[in-house]
């Protein structure tokens, strides 16, 4: 008993042995990070280049003159491929390139530029291609990636400042037809007419977004002239700044690092959680230095769906039956997207919370009502309302037409929130897989059926035979 013990223990230490080993051996055979001075400044027509499958994190196909840029292959979730303009000394990717679906980080994925730069597999065809007819591809020390023609002047017939991903980087134009998108899809920035605004997809593609962030121009150094577009420009005296025409800002937001002098570079991101952050590269690293929504209970999702966000306390959830975990408090396979308003999706709960007012309500679209009565029944007859929050002191019924995301606790317990959660999804699940219980049996039971009606069949078809036998010979 005691040997085996001992005998399992050994055994456990030289697979643990043998494991560490090869993983060290296959930490030093792969490069996780690909860069070298040996990487061209620029591609020409003719161009070609596979994925390298040693390496583990990024592939530098070209660099800017400095080498403080590189584009090329970024491996995504292990075995997949997207094309980048990376920061090198920070790894931090800039851009993507807009691809309709990932790449596979193999041997038959190519990127090669023709005068289009394409990136393509024999099956897929063709991922993403710039549509171009150039001579060159060039990083600039800006980080810009054009597609130029050498016609004396360079110019340039494609760039990605001018499909961003979810990054600006200084003095890159921003424009009211752009929008920055966060890595998960769900937020983004956009210019309006005289402001910036952020947004969230709350549902889907279905329905429209909603604004939970609006700064709108101060025009404290320049006024806005109706009916012209604004766009925005990250300065790099340390500000976001919005102008229309001339050189006059007409709103500078600025940064922590506001006219600091230094070498260093920023960017701004939109981030997976709603907030539009501003960063400044001390040479070592990236420091915050600014964002749009400082105080996290109002970020527009700061606690998940159906969640609860009282500042200075944990999260928590708006059903007081429901106990908040990391994935939130409603499971996501429980139907959260869409409406009510189809005979599958009619179903649903209710229940109430006191003390709870929507983080950007000021935002929100709301109508006067005369009680609390009056605006629930206004969400129940609605199928496309997932949820109101009435303020018994101002009378405003604010209505929700996409899946409840966090609400913000107040003191405050006039301020009544009435929710719908959907029910019933589960049970179509658990339908579904009876339906095929059921499916199997009954073929089952018809596959018994046939076997036995075959037999029988053959049985009887011999007796017949014996019987015409016996009736021949008799006869
Ligand atoms: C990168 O850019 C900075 C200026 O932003 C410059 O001082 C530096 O020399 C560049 N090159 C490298 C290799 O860091
Ligand atoms: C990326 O592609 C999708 C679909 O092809 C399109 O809807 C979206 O606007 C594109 N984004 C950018 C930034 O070009
Ligand atoms: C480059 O290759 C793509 C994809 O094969 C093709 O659609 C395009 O016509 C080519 N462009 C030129 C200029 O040959
Ligand atoms: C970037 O390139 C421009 C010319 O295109 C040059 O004037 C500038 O000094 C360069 N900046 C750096 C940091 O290398
Ligand atoms: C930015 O783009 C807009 C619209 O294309 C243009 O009017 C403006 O002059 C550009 N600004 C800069 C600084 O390039
Ligand atoms: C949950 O809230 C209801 C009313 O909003 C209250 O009556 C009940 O005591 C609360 N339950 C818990 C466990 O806090
Ligand atoms: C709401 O306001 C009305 C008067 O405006 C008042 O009579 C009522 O008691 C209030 N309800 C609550 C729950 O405070
Ligand atoms: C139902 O609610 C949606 C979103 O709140 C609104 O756009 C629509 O007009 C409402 N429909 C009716 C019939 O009130």
């Amino acid at each position: 008993m005691e040997r085996q013990f001992i005998n399992s223990v050994t055994r456990f230490r030289v697979t643990q042995l043998l494991l560490i080993t090869t993983t060290l051996l296959a930490l030093c055979t792969t490069t996780w990070f690909g860069v070298g001075a040996a990487t061209d400044q620029e591609l020409v027509r003719g161009f070609k280049a596979t994925p390298d499958h040693s390496i583990s994190s990024f592939q530098a196909l070209l660099r800017d003159s400095a080498g403080n840029y590189s584009l090329g292959f970024l491996r995504v979730n292990r075995t997949e491929l997207s094309l980048a303009v990376v920061h090198v000394p920070s790894s931090e990717p800039l851009w993507f390139a807009n691809m309709t679906r990932l790449a596979r980080w193999s041997d038959s994925t190519q990127l090669f530029f023709n005068g289009s730069l394409v990136v393509s597999d024999p099956q897929t065809k063709v991922f993403w291609s710039s549509n171009t007819n150039g001579d060159r591809v060039w990083l600039s020390n800006t980080s810009n990636l054009e597609i130029q023609k050498l016609d004396g002047s360079h110019t340039i017939l494609w760039q990605s400042f001018q499909f961003p991903t979810d990054t600006l980087v200084e003095n890159q134009n921003f424009t009211s037809a752009m929008s920055l998108v966060s890595s998960n899809g769900l937020y983004s920035m956009r210019l309006g007419s005289d402001f910036m605004g952020l947004y969230a997809k709350f549902n889907g593609d279905s329905g429209s977004d909603q604004i939970y962030c609006k700064h709108k121009a101060l025009e404290a150094k320049a006024d806005i002239i109706e009916g012209q577009p604004i766009y925005a420009l990250l300065n790099p005296n340390g500000y976001l700044g919005m102008y229309q025409n001339g050189s006059a800002p007409v709103d500078v937001q600025s940064f922590n690092s506001f006219q600091q002098s230094g070498s260093g570079i920023r960017r701004v991101r939109i981030e997976p959680d709603g907030n539009l952050k501003g960063y400044y590269w001390t040479g070592f690293s990236w420091i915050l230095d600014y964002q749009a929504i400082s105080e996290p209970c109002e970020l527009p999702s700061s606690c998940g769906s159906y969640g609860l966000c009282q500042p200075g306390k944990d999260c928590s959830c708006l059903d007081n039956r429901t106990e908040h975990n990391s994935g939130g408090c409603i499971s996501p396979e429980n139907g959260n997207s869409g409406d009510f308003c189809s005979v599958y999706d009619q179903k649903y709960k209710v229940f109430r919370r006191s003390g709870v007012e929507l983080p950007y309500k000021e935002l929100m679209g709301s109508q006067k009502m005369a009680s609390l009565e009056r605006c629930e029944s206004a969400c129940e007859l609605n199928c496309s309302c997932w949820g109101a929050v009435y303020n018994n002191n101002s009378g405003f019924c604010y209505m929700l037409d996409y899946p409840i995301q966090t609400l913000v606790g107040v003191g405050d317990l006039t301020k009544v929130g009435y929710f719908k959660v959907k029910e019933g999804v589960g049970k179509r699940k658990m339908d579904g897989r009876l339906t095929v219980v059921i499916g199997l049996l009954c073929g089952l039971v018809l596959l018994f059926g046939g076997v036995v009606g075959i037999g029988l069949y053959r049985i009887s078809k011999r007796k017949r035979g014996i019987r015409g036998m016996w009736t021949r010979m008799v006869g």
